[in-house]
């Protein structure tokens, strides 16, 4: 149960900071200048003069890694104990097989791990272009990148949607059938929010909306 509530903890508190990252990159919708003046802000200014110039960032980072980890360690034991209960391979397989959002959940999660590390080399460890705009904008000049973030998005929010239901219920939420109504309905709303909110700016620069 522990760590059930661990993974649900670290999960919400994951899903929160995709909604800031979202509406970070919404910013390229006000232009360069905005879009760059944010990024520095987020990197060097934020919470200064409480603290030095760039330490935000760092101790932001190293929460960020710790939920990442604990989420991900949290999944493997519980599956791994699920595994170790089902004594014959032939329960293993009929319990696998009837339990669909398990199964879409653990790989997801891993094409979810997969693209992050992607998307970690692609904008954070070695970004393009001369400022954090201007990179961000001739990557999603290319169809290919658009088509490739469109899919993991689309992999994400289906992890999000089935997460943040199953986050609420674990924490003890899901106490009547409207309760059960009213999680299925913000669980299917925050993740179209996500969805909606990465994609709009990527298949903007495409179209020519954002130069
Ligand atoms: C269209 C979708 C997305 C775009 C355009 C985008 C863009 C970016 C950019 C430009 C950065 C670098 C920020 C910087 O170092 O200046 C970044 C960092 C990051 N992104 Fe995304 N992102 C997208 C979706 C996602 C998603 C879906 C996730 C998580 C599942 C994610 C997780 C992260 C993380 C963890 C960082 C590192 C934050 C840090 O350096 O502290 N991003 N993203």
């Amino acid at each position: 149960m522990a760590l059930k509530a661990l993974m649900a903890v670290t999960g919400l508190i994951l899903i929160a900071f995709l909604l800031m990252h979202m509406i970070g990159n919404l910013k390229m919708f006000l232009g360069a200048e905005e879009f760059n003046h944010y990024a520095e802000w987020l990197k060097q200014d934020l919470l200064y003069p409480f603290l030095p110039h760039g330490t935000f960032i760092w101790l932001f980072r190293a929460v960020l890694l710790a939920c990442i980890v604990l989420h991900m360690f949290s999944a493997v034991t519980l599956w791994h104990r699920a595994a170790k209960a089902t004594p014959t391979k032939y329960e293993t397989k009929k319990k696998l097989s009837q339990s669909y959002a398990s199964r879409t959940m653990r790989w997801g999660g891993l094409i979810l791990a997969g693209g992050l590390i992607w998307h970690l080399i692609q904008f954070t460890i070695a970004p393009s272009g001369p400022s954090p705009f201007v990179g961000v904008r001739d990557t999603f000049q290319n169809p290919a990148w658009v088509a490739f973030y469109l899919v993991w998005i689309g992999v994400v929010c289906i992890h999000i949607r089935h997460g943040f239901w199953s986050a609420f219920a674990t924490l003890g939420a899901n106490t009547s059938a409207f309760m059960k109504t009213v999680l299925n309905a913000l669980a299917y709303l925050v993740a179209a929010l996500i969805f909606v909110g990465f994609a709009v700016m990527p298949v903007a620069v495409l179209a020519g909306g954002i130069q």
